[in-house]
């Protein structure tokens, strides 16, 4: 039994339900056109029958017209049709008039081909909700900004393509959308304040792509935007403070651009980001305190960006981080105390910077991180001999001595030579001299 609609469930046996002729050529066009699995028109005369339905799509069932109409197709990957080498883009998609979702995946990748619309015919009745094409090396071109004619898209994902050009401003017009995913493609130019027209938007991934120039502060405006991903390009300046006004943000993503500057303006307001990765930027300013507000954040990536100055003890409050990388910047004093409270971190990489005094952490802390947690590269640091672990078990060679003076383990703890000894005595008598004077 096929149920249909609430009123109407077909059984298996039942007569044929003939297709709309137009629809049903229009389908075997397509089909056609991308697959040749098999001759579809002798062995699918009927392709929404329940019982002979060819692979890959779905159809619905209207009572209007009595008839089956196909909502949703999916292309290139088992158990769906496979593509062959020259399939090109199926335009005639657009004028399916059920059609709901497509999904093509790995299935343009040998001809070259350009996503297209069918000439002079009319489809802006179109009630496409999902457009996903991804994985197709083959596609190439340009987004056509026709694709702003589809009234009812939610969802248009062009990821992982060979799509080239800038990103239509109709784009930006298309306020049904929901999400929007054209990462890993060759989009280049610089990314239209009209993107801040999108109001309805949940998910926006421009990752890896050419993109320049500023991050627009008109993304401000969407409030509902829970994802932003836009790394691995090549934008500049810094995060525009309207973001505090993104409170429905989980995850950012801006790693790997050429954004510089202090954005500690941004932070206040974002409050249930999770994720916030932004490795790799010449930033050159000194971590924001503001990020020890951000009591959700579980992941927090800020390595290699030139980051300088203290790391802020605020960061002690975010009890729910999981991971922190710090790595390779420039940051100087000490490990803030507080970091031994963060109960739930597992990966702690401070690793190349110009961090001194005493690790802070117990033997339980180290138990929990193990080889993730990294310290080593920073020639300031060093461990107390009562705290009960091993340095070199995250990179510290150094012991601390009395009054914080460093002594190198490997060096107090030498036999062969006495000057090491000689030093250490010299040290500690200095140490009580400068103790006596301030005294
Ligand atoms: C296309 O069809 C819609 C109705 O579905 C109509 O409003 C519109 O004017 C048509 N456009 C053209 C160019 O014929
Ligand atoms: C950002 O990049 C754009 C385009 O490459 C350039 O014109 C602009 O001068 C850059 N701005 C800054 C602040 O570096
Ligand atoms: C921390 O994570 C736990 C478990 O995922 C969650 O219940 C709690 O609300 C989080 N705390 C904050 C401040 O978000
Ligand atoms: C760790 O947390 C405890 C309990 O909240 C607090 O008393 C202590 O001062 C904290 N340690 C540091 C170094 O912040
Ligand atoms: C290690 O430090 C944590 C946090 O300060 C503390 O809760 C825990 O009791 C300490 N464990 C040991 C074995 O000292
Ligand atoms: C810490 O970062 C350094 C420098 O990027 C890297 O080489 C190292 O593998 C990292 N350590 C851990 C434990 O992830």
């Amino acid at each position: 039994m096929l149920c249909c609609s609430v009123s109407f469930c077909i059984s298996d046996e039942a007569a044929a339900i003939d297709m709309d002729p137009v629809e049903l050529e229009t389908l075997y066009g397509i089909m056609e056109s991308l697959s040749s699995d098999q001759d579809w028109r002798a062995a699918y005369p009927n392709p929404c029958q329940p019982g002979s339905r060819w692979p890959g799509i779905e159809c619905r069932f209207t009572a209007s017209d009595a008839r089956f109409h196909v909502t949703r197709m999916d292309f290139g990957a088992f158990p769906n049709p496979s593509c062959r080498s020259s399939a090109g883009f199926p335009s005639r998609i657009f004028l399916l008039p059920y059609l709901e979702s497509v999904f093509v995946y790995r299935c343009f990748t040998q001809s070259p081909t350009e996503i297209s619309f069918p000439a002079k015919r009319n489809f802006s009745g179109s009630p496409l909700q999902q457009l996903s094409l991804r994985s197709n090396s083959a596609l190439v071109g340009r987004i056509p900004p026709l694709v702003s004619s589809l009234k009812s898209l939610q969802i248009l994902t062009l990821s992982q393509n060979k799509v080239t050009g800038e990103v239509p401003a109709e784009i930006f017009a298309m306020r049904t959308l929901l999400h929007l995913d054209l990462s890993y493609n060759l989009l280049y130019g610089a990314i239209p304040a009209e993107v801040g027209n999108l109001v309805n938007l949940v998910g926006l991934d421009l990752s890896y792509n050419k993109l320049v120039g500023p991050i627009p502060s008109s993304l401000g405006n969407l409030r509902n935007l829970q994802k932003l991903d836009m790394s691995s390009n090549s934008l500049n300046g810094t995060i525009p403070a309207t973001f505090r006004r993104l409170n429905s943000l989980v995850f950012l993503a801006l790693s790997n651009n050429l954004m510089g500057g202090d954005f500690s303006t941004a932070i206040p307001g974002l409050q249930n980001l999770q994720y916030f990765l932004m490795d790799d930027n010449p930033i050159f300013a000194s971590l924001p305190a503001e990020i020890g507000q951000l009591k959700k954040l579980e992941e927090l990536r800020l390595s290699n960006s030139g980051y300088s100055g203290s790391i802020p003890a605020s960061f002690s409050e975010l009890t729910n981080l999981s991971t922190l990388s710090l790595q390779n910047n420039r940051l100087s004093g000490r490990i803030p105390g507080g970091f031994a409270n963060l109960s739930r971190i597992y990966h702690l990489n401070l690793s190349r910077n110009s961090l001194e005094g005493a690790v802070p952490f117990n033997a339980s802390f180290m138990k929990r991180l193990g080889r993730n947690l990294d310290l080593s590269e920073n020639p300031g640091l060093c461990v107390s001999p009562s705290a009960g672990i091993a340095g070199d078990d995250f990179g510290v060679d150094a012991v601390c001595g009395r009054g914080g003076i460093t002594v190198k383990k490997s060096e107090a703890t030498s036999s062969s030579s006495t000057r090491p000894i000689i030093l250490l005595v010299l040290l500690v008598v200095v140490y009580h001299v400068s103790f006596s004077m301030i005294y």
